[in-house]
């Protein structure tokens, strides 16, 4: 266990994500009502930035590129990339689905930690 400070808890609203460089990975931390939440910064399809992505459903991230969606709790696949349709098909072929690394946080004295 290695925990490293992020941020503050209140650098970063509810509803929010922030790309953070942590001991040489990129880390994308949420805040989500119930919490901070850290996972891989890039999708598991073809490593678009996630932190471009939109949040829904309260917890999950849409990638911005292929419309891949994750669990931000847990990094399991709720959608494979689907757009645009046909060509996300194609990648598919070599890109099989993968979940998103997730990451232990915790939150002390109001920092946020994420063990990495
Ligand atoms: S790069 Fe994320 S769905 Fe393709």
């Amino acid at each position: 266990m290695a925990f490293i400070k992020a941020c503050h808890e209140t650098d970063l609203a509810v509803g929010d994500k922030q790309r953070f460089k942590l001991a040489d990975r990129s880390i994308l931390l949420f805040h989500l009502a119930d919490g901070f939440y850290a996972t891989a910064a890039s999708c598991t399809h073809v490593f678009a930035p996630l932190a471009r992505g939109k949040i829904v459903e309260e917890c999950n991230v849409v990638c911005p590129f292929h419309r891949a969606e994750f669990d931000i709790k847990t990094g399991e696949v709720k959608k494979w990339a689907n757009f645009p349709p046909g060509i996300a098909q194609l990648t598919n072929l070599l890109r099989k689905e993968k979940a998103l690394a997730t990451y232990p946080t915790k939150v002390e004295d109001g920092v946020v930690l994420v063990d990495v």
